[in-house]
């Protein structure tokens, strides 16, 4: 088939290297191959309220180093369970005291049509790739570019943002230490992540940080406070803990910050650092202060090599589409750029295996996970 018009879409939460990837792709299609490019605004929501407008060479200009989406991004919009965010209180709503949900992908597909794209750069984490189902079941040809400071992609090793967030959540973890060190306190320090545990385990392992507590290995407070009540006692005085938002105790359930019912994905996690810091309190007596780094860590200026990944991803996905190779999702595996099946990266979650080299690294200087 004969590629004429692409259009772009990032969608879930933001992440520093988003603007990288939408020029990456714009720059390549235009420059190499002469196509027009369109912005759909605010990831689904613009497919289905219509929202599309061109790119041009002038709009992808300047935002290499720029965090954030100049196209904006939407977390809380599946088209098949879609809410107007304009008016969620619909006569139905009021009645029944529940938000309805409507199925909005024929109105996806409507834009699509109606605007003649012929392939949908989707840049996005599981969440949005789960979304896009739908549309590729129809017949959508979509090209994924994964994203997401969770770097919780299945089938990538390195997802766009994460290592921006990581630098965030070691300065972080690093500045913790000489006020730490002065009170002789423990800091805990939560990290965003959602149900994986790699932000918070790669910012732990590279601050150094002496407990790392990640969802995939659930905790004992009492093993924790045995760890930070020797490090008292002995030479250093006190602890850092880089605390994942979804680290939880052993036979303990995941803190909620929120459960949004507006929101197809309504749990908001938040709130195990705290939780942490008291228990660790109240068992040892020891002056305990929490940090939550939350949107600190998707703000801001992309890393160079979230730039160098999103550039190198966002010209692949555009190579992938021009040799016809629909319904991809490009990845990094052992180092090398590649692709898959779009649909795996919808299938779930990638969390941190138990003997990954990072745990084992890790383990091998000390570091408590409180197992
Ligand atoms: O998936 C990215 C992420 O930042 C998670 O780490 C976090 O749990 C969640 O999004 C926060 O979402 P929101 O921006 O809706 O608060």
């Amino acid at each position: 088939m004969t590629i004429r018009r692409i259009g772009i879409l990032t969608g879930g939460g933001d992440c520093p290297g988003l603007n990288a990837a939408i020029r990456g792709i714009g720059k390549a299609a235009i420059h190499g191959h002469d196509l027009s490019v369109l912005g759909i605004r605010d990831g689904f929501q613009g497919l289905i309220e219509d929202n599309v407008s061109p790119l041009e060479m002038g709009d992808l200009s300047g935002i290499l180093c720029r965090g954030g989406t100049i196209l904006g991004t939407n977390n809380k919009c599946d088209p098949r369970k879609y809410l107007n965010p304009r008016n969620p209180q619909t006569a139905e709503h009021e009645q029944s005291g529940k938000p309805i949900f409507v199925n909005a992908v024929d109105r996806c597909l409507a834009t699509i049509e109606r605007h003649e794209i012929d392939v949908v750069f989707i840049i996005g984490g599981d969440g949005t790739f789960e979304c896009a189902q739908p549309l590729v079941e129809a017949g959508v040809r979509c090209i994924g570019v994964p994203k997401t400071i969770d770097n919780d992609i299945t089938g990538t090793e390195l997802t766009i943002g994460f290592t921006t967030a990581s630098r965030v959540g070691t300065m972080a973890l690093d500045r913790l230490h000489s006020t730490a060190d002065s009170h002789h306190r423990v800091m805990v320090c939560e990290l965003m992540g959602r149900n994986a545990g790699w932000l918070a385990l790669s910012s732990g392992l590279a601050s150094g940080s002496d407990v790392i507590l990640i969802p995939e290995i659930p905790f004992d407070l009492d093993a924790i406070c045995a760890f930070v009540e020797e490090r008292r006692l002995g030479h250093s005085g006190f602890s850092i803990i880089a605390c994942a938002e979804g680290a939880k105790q052993i036979d303990g359930n995941q803190i909620l910050a929120d459960i949004d019912p507006t929101n197809p994905h309504p749990i908001r996690l938040g709130g195990i650092g705290e939780h942490v810091a008291n228990e660790i309190h109240s068992m040892t007596g020891i002056d305990t202060r929490t940090t939550v780094l939350g949107h600190v860590q998707r703000g801001g200026e992309p890393a160079s090599t979230d730039r160098v990944l999103a550039t190198v991803m966002g010209t692949t996905a555009v190579e992938l589409a021009m040799a016809g190779s629909f319904n991809r999702l490009v990845t990094l595996e052992d180092g090398s750029i590649n692709s898959q099946d779009i649909a795996l990266a919808a299938s779930g979650q990638r969390l941190v295996p138990l003997d990954h080299r990072l745990i084992t690294a890790a383990r091998a200087v000390h570091t408590c996970f409180g197992d």
